[in-house]
């Protein structure tokens, strides 16, 4: 192996050396209950999201695979959390980076990346970035990361402290150590992948759910509904796609929840009212799906523990999830989700 790459893999080790674990919070419940629920916060993390470890993981499966070397320019085809966390760690290495995103970017994100030192390309169609990426990536000899193909491959779901093994260490001292579920949502559908995978490898009896926003194709191919409608873009970032990923893996996954948009920001808002934690729209997400699964067990006379993800900081959508102009313009309603929530939190009942 050349020094150039050795010197680049020990540069990411002593990154995730000197990088904290991220917190598990405690979300207010009845004690009376007998279900706790926490959230894993990922927002944390140096570039403020859950893809921090993602992004890791992805190059350095490049380097050990020989694709990356010094010089190499790293593409990819994301607007979102990836190609910032893959910017952080390009510049690290003194790789430049490209990332493919649609023309109607924001920019805020477009300057997130930026700040790390990355490059956006544009393209007018969210459906042509990948081709686009992999045609940019060719033309300069450079290396495409492909989220959506790699991720379940390059994330260690054994352990190597990957999200799961931090949660279920840090629910060691709890009163319900094993959780009854974990509720995540899928995007590249690596994170679901990881849990799943790593739940059956430790033999836990912790069931996994995934939720899907609106418009995603997940949902309908985990099902098997193969003459379900064509997806389309989602507008919960992160999550949520128009066609099944690679990286989704279906077999590991126990159930899937279907949510309501306006749902996952009426449940983040609540989310900031009671706990002071400002979330993106993926955790309102995580959220009405945990409450559904913890209201089922309250049914069923069960105890035990819920886990779910803050997977990234709300700081991003001060402009978008947390206004209430720009919730108007796309037509949501929070108030009849906001009043479900409030009314679970009372009575444990999920109300129509
Ligand atoms: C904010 C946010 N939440 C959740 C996810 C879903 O994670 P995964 O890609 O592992 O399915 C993503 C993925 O991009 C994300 O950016």
């Amino acid at each position: 192996m050349d020094i150039w790459t050795s010197r680049a893999i020990a540069l990411l080790e002593a990154d995730a050396n000197r990088s904290a674990d991220t917190h598990l919070h405690v979300f207010p419940l009845p004690a009376e209950w007998g279900i706790d629920l926490y959230l894993k916060d990922e927002s944390v993390h140096p570039t403020g999201s859950l893809k921090h470890r993602l992004a890791r993981s992805l190059i350095l499966y490049g380097l050990v695979n020989g694709h990356i070397h010094e010089g190499t320019t790293l593409v990819e085809s994301s607007s979102g959390s990836t190609a910032v966390s893959e910017a952080y760690f390009a510049r690290m290495l003194g790789l430049p980076f490209v990332t493919v995103v649609p023309r109607s970017t924001v920019q805020e994100k477009i300057a997130l990346i930026e700040f790390y030192g990355g490059t956006c390309h544009f393209v007018d169609r969210a459906e042509d970035m990948s081709d686009e990426a992999r045609r940019l990536a060719s033309d300069c000899d450079g290396h495409y990361l492909d989220q959506f193909t790699f991720a379940e491959r390059a994330t260690d779901w054994r352990g190597n402290n990957n999200i799961a093994e931090s949660v279920f260490s840090q629910l060691a001292q709890e009163r319900h150590p094993i959780p009854r579920w974990i509720v995540v949502g899928a995007g590249t559908g690596g994170t679901s992948a990881t849990f799943g995978r790593y739940v059956r490898y430790r033999r836990h009896e912790t069931q996994v759910a995934v939720v899907d926003p609106e418009g995603s194709a997940f949902y309908d191919g985990w099902a098997g509904n193969t003459d379900a409608p064509a997806g389309r873009p989602s507008r919960i970032e992160g999550i949520g796609r128009p066609r099944v990923e690679p990286s989704f893996v279906p077999t590991v996954i126990d159930e899937m929840i279907r949510v309501p948009d306006a749902g996952s920001i009426a449940a983040i808002r609540m989310l900031r009212d009671r706990t002071l934690h400002w979330a993106g729209g993926s955790t309102g997400t995580n959220l009405y799906g945990a409450f559904q699964l913890i209201a089922r067990m309250r049914e069923a006379g069960e105890t035990g523990s819920v886990v779910t993800l803050i997977c990234d900081s709300g700081v991003r959508y001060a402009g978008t999830y947390y206004s209430d102009e720009w919730v108007a313009a796309q037509g949501w309603d929070l108030a009849p989700h906001r009043a479900r929530l409030d009314a679970f939190l009372e009575t444990g009942v999920w109300g129509e």
